[in-house]
């Protein structure tokens, strides 16, 4: 939620600011602005909207060179999105200028006390807040600027990652965070500094992630980092593995449809160097470390919000089905406040895209607070819940900006599904020949991905009958219901079109009252274990004219009988199927958002990394 990006060096800043931005636009797109100071001073354009209005804006001023600048993408939290609540913030002389990514709890309280002083806001925004704040202490205690952040990090209370510019260091940046991601790139004498490294990989593939309570002071040729209690500290420089064409749309229209086709390779790259089925050699390297307390744990708890939890409810079915371990799957939102009966026997598994959802990140200190082993599933290299959590494993999706999750969907089943095996065969509820045939199998997924891919046409033609309806139910069961349930979030998020998942059984317990001819129905029923009855429940929509739109497996003679369109998908192991039938989903639900203008990769009112609670 909001993007940052800020850069000191010899380069023009403005061009690397604007073009970050763009990059960093998935985080929140309400408004956008840039601060940049030069011979005339220290000047702030920002303009409601994205990144191309304020690059429009900014073509109608001349004399915007200079080497060290800030910009900010915004998430709105704390008022509406105009020109006035975007950021950069003045602080009161107009000497600093602020962008900040989070949100400051206790701002009315110090908003209270500055206005008794004589302080006037223009904005509703806590960061304007924050700023005037730290220009107060700045008067009061005649200190340096470095001296006067570090004095009121101790007395904000939430999340931030800020840069701050100031007139009278022309050559300087300051950069704190807690909570809200900030990365440093180090370049030849230069800095860039990002809520993720992909501004900066087009320039130095040297990256420092700024710990939470830890301030940096940046020149051209120059960095310190110390901590709130200014003890210096000596950050560990990693390398950046990202290309740069994993970040561009590489002759798609949009991300999302470039990361829907990724996957066959996505899903490959997260079994590489983990699976082998020729050899039987499994291995889940976060693990290893943890794989006593793993096998032993007597819950395995499953920590998420949005996309990612639907892969945690997958991962129950996995788990359960495989190694015999009993598995919740929580809401992190509701798990974090609900006071939760968790002990160091329970393995706690946190999975996230982004690695910086702040529910998902509260929910493991909660966890940890508890003494519960805290494992991560991330995308994101570095991020702040791959740091939090005891040991974890990535699931190398690489970067997905489309903000409605697909890859990482994906992905994340991969990693949870070599987990589930790696655990029930330790367990011994896996016989031998049955885990090298599931091994196998899980080998062929990409290509039947591929193959899944190749009903892209069909779906167009599907899209193109329905983008106009009001309403869309899913229904699956089994390892099915959580892909009805992503199939729904797909294209709720993404088409505004109000659609329901449910457990198909349920339907007849209330959103069978729905049902008539104007409402289409998607059935995920493919062979499996309960195929059978959720043929009775295309029945009783069939019924009630319910329009019927049915993922089955290859060669399906029973249900094409019954639906008005079939989508074929590869037979799998039943609980390999969500990694098969959920991508029929996201292509309808990509193409219906396309075929009624939506702007797919940046739908309204969303963000891609949700950084509040
Ligand atoms: O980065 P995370 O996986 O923690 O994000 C969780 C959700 O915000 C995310 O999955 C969201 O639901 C997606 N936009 C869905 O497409």
């Amino acid at each position: 939620m909001c993007g940052i990006v800020a850069y000191v060096g010899q380069k023009e800043a403005l061009p690397v600011i604007i073009k970050g931005l763009k990059r960093l636009e998935y985080r929140g797109y309400d408004s956008a602005g840039v601060a940049l100071l030069n011979e005339s001073g220290l000047s702030i354009y920002k303009k409601k909207g994205k990144v191309s209005e304020l690059e429009a804006h900014l073509d109608t001023f001349s004399s915007l060179n200079s080497k060290i600048g800030i910009g900010h993408t915004r998430w709105a939290t704390h008022g509406e999105p105009n020109d006035v609540n975007a950021h950069p913030h003045y602080s009161a002389s107009e000497k600093f200028a602020m962008i900040h990514n989070g949100i400051i709890e206790n701002y009315e309280v110090l908003k209270t006390d500055l206005q008794n002083k004589g302080y006037v806001f223009h904005s509703e925004t806590d960061s304007e807040v924050f700023i005037k704040f730290i220009e107060d202490i700045h008067r009061n205690n005649d200190c340096s600027l470095e001296e006067a952040v570090r004095l009121a990090l101790h007395k904000v209370v939430g999340a931030y990652a800020i840069v701050i510019m100031n007139i009278e260091e022309p050559d300087t940046l300051i950069a704190a965070r807690k909570g809200s991601p900030l990365v440093i790139g180090v370049g030849e004498d230069e800095y860039f500094l990002a809520s993720d490294a992909t501004p900066i990989i087009e320039y130095t593939n040297k990256v420092i992630y700024l710990d939470d309570y830890e301030i940096a002071v940046i020149r051209q040729n120059q960095l310190q980092i110390k901590t709130i209690e200014n003890v210096e500290t000596h950050p560990y420089i990693n390398q950046l593995e990202m290309e740069l064409e994993a970040i561009e749309k590489g002759g798609y229209d949009h991300f999302m449809l470039k990361e829907i086709y990724e996957q066959p390779r996505s899903i490959a790259d997260c079994m590489r160097g983990r699976l082998d089925a020729s050899s039987g050699r499994l291995v889940v390297g976060g693990l290893r470390d943890y794989m006593n307390k793993f096998q032993n744990a007597q819950r395995i708890i499953i920590t998420a919000c949005g996309t990612s939890w639907h892969a945690g409810l997958v991962a129950e079915y996995l788990f359960e089905e495989f190694a015999r371990i009993p598995v919740e799957v929580e809401y992190a939102s509701e798990f974090r406040y609900r006071n939760p009966v968790l002990n160091e026997n329970d393995f706690v598994i946190a999975i996230s895209q982004s690695g910086e959802t702040a529910d998902t990140l509260a929910a493991i200190e909660l966890a940890k607070s508890k003494g519960a082993t805290i494992f991560g599933v991330c995308n994101v290299v570095g991020s702040s819940i791959a740091r939090a959590t005891h040991a974890g494993s990535y699931t190398h999706a690489g970067p997905e900006i489309g903000v409605a999750s697909t890859k990482a969907f994906t992905a994340q089943i991969s990693v949870l599904t070599l987990m589930a095996l790696k655990l029930g065969y330790q367990r011994g509820m896996i016989a031998e020949t049955r885990y090298m045939e599931l091994l196998h199998e899980l080998e062929t997924i990409p290509g039947k991905v591929e193959r899944a891919l190749q009903l892209n046409e069909q779906l167009i033609k599907i899209a193109e009958i329905y983008k106009d309806a009001r309403n869309f139910l899913y229904l699956g069961r089994g390892y099915n219901f959580p892909v009805a349930l992503e199939g729904a979030l797909k294209l709720k998020e993404i088409s505004y079109i109000h659609a329901e998942g449910y457990p198909a059984a349920e339907m007849k317990h209330g959103p069978i009252a729905l049902i008539d001819e104007e409402m289409p129905v998607v059935f995920i029923a493919t062979k499996d274990s309960s195929y059978e009855k959720v043929v009775s429940n295309i029945q009783e929509v069939k019924a009630r004219k319910g329009k019927i739109i049915a993922v089955v497996t290859e060669g399906d003679t029973t249900v094409k009988n019954m639906a008005d369109h079939v989508i074929e998908v590869p037979s799998t192991e039943e609980a390999f199927v969500p990694l098969i039938s959920v991508v029929p989903l996201q292509l309808l639900s990509y193409h219906i958002a396309v075929m009624r203008g939506c702007n797919v990769d940046q739908p309204r009112n969303l963000a891609k990394s949700v950084t509040v609670e």
